[in-house]
């Protein structure tokens, strides 16, 4: 019991480094575009945000991309073994079409912390709650409608 909340915390912590460089640094994607309204239903979003289904080779790109989904910072995902350095701050993907809807899934990337209230992870299409955001990147979102999609198609293959 012990043991497992200092390794949590100690997760936390490296997360909590990774994710406020993350916001601070990352909210680029998303050019000037204005942001997509979206209807939360229950505990997913289950309208596509452009309208279309994703991209799931566009996605894959995102996701291994440093300055844009960065997932692998923090999530272990198997098919891409052949990239370096998988986190343990959060789960491994594997699978996780299986545990959450594509509803679900696309709540996850617009605002994680919608799902988790104290999650780590970056809400990659918001554009507001940020503190402190350098000026260049106010009013910008992580990625942009069409990433989410695209990073959404991915995933949605991981079973
Ligand atoms: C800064 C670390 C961090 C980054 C970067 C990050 N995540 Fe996460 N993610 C987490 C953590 C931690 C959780 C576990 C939820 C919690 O905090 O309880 C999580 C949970 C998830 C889940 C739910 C998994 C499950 O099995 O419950 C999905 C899906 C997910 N992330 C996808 C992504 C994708 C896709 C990206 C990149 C676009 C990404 N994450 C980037 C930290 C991160």
């Amino acid at each position: 019991m012990g043991v497992d909340w200092k390794h949590k915390t100690i997760r936390a912590c490296i997360g909590l480094g990774l994710g406020l460089g993350m916001s601070a640094m990352l909210a680029t994607g998303a050019a000037a575009e204005g942001l997509v309204k979206y209807e939360v239903v229950d505990d997913g979003v289950p309208q596509s945000l452009t309208g279309k289904p994703g991209d799931a080779e566009r996605g894959r790109k995102v996701i291994i991309n440093r300055k844009q989904g960065n997932c692998l910072a923090c999530h272990a995902i198997s098919v891409l073994a052949s990239e370096p350095f998988h986190g343990e701050i959060g789960p491994s993907l594997d699978g996780v079409a299986e545990r959450y809807s594509e509803a679900q899934l696309r709540l996850i990337l617009i605002n994680a912390k919608a799902v988790f209230p104290d999650t780590i992870m970056p809400a990659f299409y918001r554009n507001d709650g940020f503190t402190r955001v350098m000026k260049k990147f106010r009013g910008k979102t992580i990625l942009t409608a069409q990433q989410v999609e695209d990073v959404l198609a991915f995933l949605k293959a991981l079973k």
